[in-house]
């Protein structure tokens, strides 16, 4: 998965003449609070050299997940055309670019970000997009997110692993009352983030939610630690990516995890693939999340006909008809 060409362009003008090193020190510093999980009460980005640090190393891997999300809740229910969206926690505007690749209809979107620093650079970046109305505001969505109407798209990728469980409770109630069609939550493939969205899933399906995706059921979590729900999204490094991360090959494997709740239920419940698939000669064997709420491993066999040409050509993520 690469950026949309404009974004990929709007990111190269943004990143034009920094300092390699200042990109690659201010990366590392950004990497060290996300993978820690730092909650101290300031916001992972608090200045430019911090933005421009996560639109190189962190913007990529983020829209190839929430693009891949967007897209597998799409395809459950295909009669959603949202106009309108709520982006909580925008970043970078990074909701922006994949919602609107998904839904080309898309005319409007609000965007509340509380660091000035990373809306800054939001704010240049989505001056390339061809959408009709972008409307950013300067908001701590833990507070009083101010006077907002509900919208068929409201979104909160990457941002839940950055707020108490509290504060998270609050969000996803607030969020879910703001949604008229459907709401999408990401998180990092983790089994932090896993247990984050889990959380979120029961709160939602308690406020009366259908699960759009990746669940093909509204029955407990078939999965039990030490093992854990997640997807995988590959990611194309830039040059500038590549060097700022400290790496040498031109991609990267995005884990992430995601929830979509809906108003309106699931046109239909396929199995989902949770790991990839271990094909061989004639046969191949899927671990899958079934209707009925089952977790297994299946093994289908050239003998099960259209079931078997169906399962060898699907991927970690995908989903079978059974
Ligand atoms: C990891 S970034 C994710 C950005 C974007 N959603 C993405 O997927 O690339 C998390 C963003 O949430 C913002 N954020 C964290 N806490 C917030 C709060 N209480 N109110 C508003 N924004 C917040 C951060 O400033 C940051 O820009």
């Amino acid at each position: 998965m690469e950026l949309p060409p404009r974004l990929r362009q709007a990111v190269d003008s943004a990143l034009e003449g920094v300092a390699l090193s200042d990109l690659t020190a201010a990366a590392r510093a950004l990497s060290l609070r996300y993978r820690n999980e730092v909650r101290d009460g300031r916001l992972h980005i608090a200045d430019e050299r911090l933005a421009l640090a996560y639109i190189a190393t962190r913007m990529p891997a983020t829209y190839a997940a929430v693009h891949a999300s967007l897209a597998a809740a799409a395809a459950r229910q295909p009669d959603f055309a949202p106009r309108t969206a709520l982006d909580a926690g925008a970043g970078p505007g990074t909701v922006l670019w994949a919602a609107s690749a998904v839904w080309p209809e898309l005319a409007s979107i609000t965007l509340l970000e509380a660091s000035p620093a990373i809306r800054a650079v939001g704010e240049k970046l989505s001056a390339a997009s061809s959408l009709a109305h972008i409307d950013w505001r300067h908001v701590d969505v833990t507070r009083n997110a101010g006077r907002l109407a509900p919208n068929d798209l409201v979104t909160l990728a990457y941002v839940l692993d950055e707020l108490s469980a509290d504060q998270r409770d609050k969000l996803v109630d607030r969020l879910w009352s703001l949604t008229s069609g459907m709401l999408m939550i990401v998180e990092p493939g983790t089994t932090a983030g896993w247990r984050r969205i889990l959380d979120a899933r029961r709160q939602l399906i308690a406020a009366g939610a259908n699960i759009l995706a990746p669940c093909p059921h509204q029955l407990a979590c078939p999965i039990a630690q030490p093992d854990w729900c997640h997807f995988s999204a590959r990611v194309a490094r830039s040059r500038v990516h590549r060097v700022a991360k400290e790496a040498d090959v031109p991609w990267e494997d995005e884990k992430f995890i995601y929830i979509a709740a809906s108003r309106t239920p699931a046109a239909s419940h396929p199995a989902r693939v949770l790991a990839p698939p271990d094909t061989a000669s004639g046969r191949v064997r899927l671990k899958l999340c079934r209707p009925d709420g089952v977790a297994e491993t299946r093994l289908v066999t050239r003998r099960e006909g259209d079931v078997f040409k169906q399962a060898r050509r699907r991927d970690w993520g995908d989903v079978l008809e059974i």
